[in-house]
């Protein structure tokens, strides 16, 4: 689940825990799953160890710290609360909209077209992507590889489903993307869920991949990592930024999120913004 302001302001609780123990919770952490989350943003681990210990109603964070060493597999719950996987169909329309008009004419010249989303929670995103690349007659010259630190939610993301009740609020951020076809008409339904066809989930790779630890796996003319650099702190970004810059060819496309930036990176002046909106990225050397 994404933070909002909102929900960090209705959590009724003012206890901090202490450094020291933050950081023994990451190493217990570590040692029992092997997911390494010491440069990640601390106000966000901090916000979600507090979040657990009013779930599991513990006064402080000695009790989360026995919990750990007496049920080790408990660490696994704590790597599903960092993980923060809030997504949405075409999510932020407009920029899917300068995506469709200004990059997909770039990528007509492509006899085959490679695009990881990196982050890709529960699969929206790639999603959203297999039906935009099919509406520009592109998709059957498409491999969309798209993947998570969090198998649980590869593991949703290949199912196809999409919960009924959101459909409403994905369809007009579909036309507010500059779709034009029948939203629902990618879908078919059953119970309170929908399922986007097989045919659009064909080309999407779905598997699992930290950015942490893993390496660059291909080369792709179109790398999406949107709403993930924000969750780390500076120093794992320039890691990813390393990985993503080694992951793309030349003349490809890298899509950040609206409140990330390649600003300040040692790879800014290997790309040119394409907007001064929307965070599109080209990378020219
Ligand atoms: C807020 S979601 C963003 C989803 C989608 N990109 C979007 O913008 O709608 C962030 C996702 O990044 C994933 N993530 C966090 N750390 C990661 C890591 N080290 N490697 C791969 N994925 C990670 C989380 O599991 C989560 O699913």
């Amino acid at each position: 689940m994404e933070e909002t302001e909102l929900e960090r302001a209705e959590v009724p609780f003012h206890y901090e825990l202490p450094q020291e123990a933050v950081s023994l919770i990451l190493s217990e952490i570590y040692t029992t799953t092997g997911y390494n989350f010491q440069d990640y943003a601390m106000a966000t681990i901090q916000r979600r160890l507090q979040r657990r210990l009013i779930t599991e109603r513990m006064a402080n964070a000695a009790e989360l710290i026995d919990r750990l060493q007496k049920f080790p597999q408990y660490a696994y719950k704590l790597v599903a609360d960092f993980s923060i996987n809030v997504t949405a169909m075409f999510r932020d329309p407009q920029f899917f909209n300068y995506f469709r008009n200004e990059v997909i004419p770039e990528l007509r010249k492509e006899s085959f077209i490679r695009v990881w989303v990196a982050g890709c929670a529960t699969g929206e995103e790639a999603y959203s992507l297999s039906i935009l690349l099919q509406e520009e007659g592109l998709y059957e010259r498409c491999r969309i590889y798209a993947t998570d630190m969090n198998e649980g939610v590869i593991a949703q993301a290949k199912t196809g489903a999409l919960p009924l009740s959101k459909m409403q609020a994905y369809t007009r951020n579909y036309f507010a993307s500059g779709g034009k076809e029948q939203f629902h008409s990618y879908f078919s339904s059953k119970d309170e869920q929908v399922y986007l066809h097989a045919k659009l989930l064909r080309n999407i790779v779905f598997s699992h991949h930290n950015l942490v630890d893993d390496r660059s796996f291909n080369e792709f003319h179109v790398i999406f990592c949107r709403n993930v650099l924000i969750y780390f702190n500076h120093r794992l970004q320039e890691h990813v930024h390393d990985l993503l810059y080694d992951s793309l060819g030349l003349g490809g496309f890298l899509a950040l999120g609206s409140r990330e930036s390649l600003r300040f990176t040692k790879h800014a002046s290997q790309f040119i913004n394409m907007s001064s909106l929307q965070k599109i990225y080209k990378r020219i050397n």
